[in-house]
């Protein structure tokens, strides 16, 4: 489904990913664990298409959409979004591939955000926040799932919850890859890429 070969990355000339190489298939699931620094979030952007590798290959099979959470995303509190649409903007991908209403309907009350479809992004928690946004994740219609620490903010039952739903996405044929500090969420993947402690 998506592969990177011996990728290499780096900012300003200071390298952060070394030859790294992952095969993402589908119906699986990948994590990324490796501590604060060590280019968790950089690989994730790479296998998205975010970033460019300054050498190596990312292979993406013909027609496969990926869906990406950034661990960061300041921006989106800046726009006067309500949850509802921030939802929807992932379900929109063209007048024939809308997701249905009934499956974002689905997401957001199994994550337990449907009763604050009407505020603003802003006036949200920092774990109401992140779960918005890996339902905005979610209901994209991919064949990659790419969560960059997708459960960090959340309480356990939150947790428990998003790993049902990633767990159904790769029973449906998906691959999702995430980063994680959490052994247990990383003892969910069927392939972990450990990266080492960046260079002091
Ligand atoms: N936009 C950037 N410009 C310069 N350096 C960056 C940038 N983003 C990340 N880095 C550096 O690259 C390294 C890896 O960062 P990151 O991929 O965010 O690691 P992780 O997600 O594992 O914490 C860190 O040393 C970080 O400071
Ligand atoms: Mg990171």
């Amino acid at each position: 489904m998506l592969s990177a070969s011996e990728v290499c990355y780096g900012y300003a000339g200071v390298s952060v990913l070394r030859e790294v190489s992952v095969e993402v298939g589908a119906g699986s699931l990948v994590a990324v664990t490796g501590p604060n620094g060590s280019g968790k979030s950089t690989l994730l952007h790479v296998l998205a298409g975010v970033l460019q590798p300054k050498s190596g290959y990312v292979r993406r099979q013909a027609g496969c959409r990926v869906a990406l959470l950034p661990q960061r995303t300041p921006d989106i509190d800046a726009l006067p979004l309500t949850v509802g649409e921030c939802v929807r903007i992932g379900g929109f991908q063209g007048f024939f591939r809308r997701s249905t209403a009934s499956s974002t309907d689905s997401i957001m009350e199994r994550l337990g955000i449907a009763d604050l479809r009407r505020r603003r992004m802003r006036e949200l928690s920092g774990g109401q926040r992140q779960r918005v946004l890996i339902a905005q994740a979610l209901v994209q219609q991919a064949e990659v799932y790419v969560l960059d620490e997708p459960t960090v903010a959340l309480d356990a039952a939150s947790r428990a919850t998003v790993h049902e739903l990633l767990g159904e996405k790769v029973r449906a044929g998906a691959a999702v890859v995430l980063s994680s500090h959490d052994p247990e969420e990383s003892a969910l993947a069927g392939h972990t890429v450990h990266l080492r402690a960046p260079a002091a």
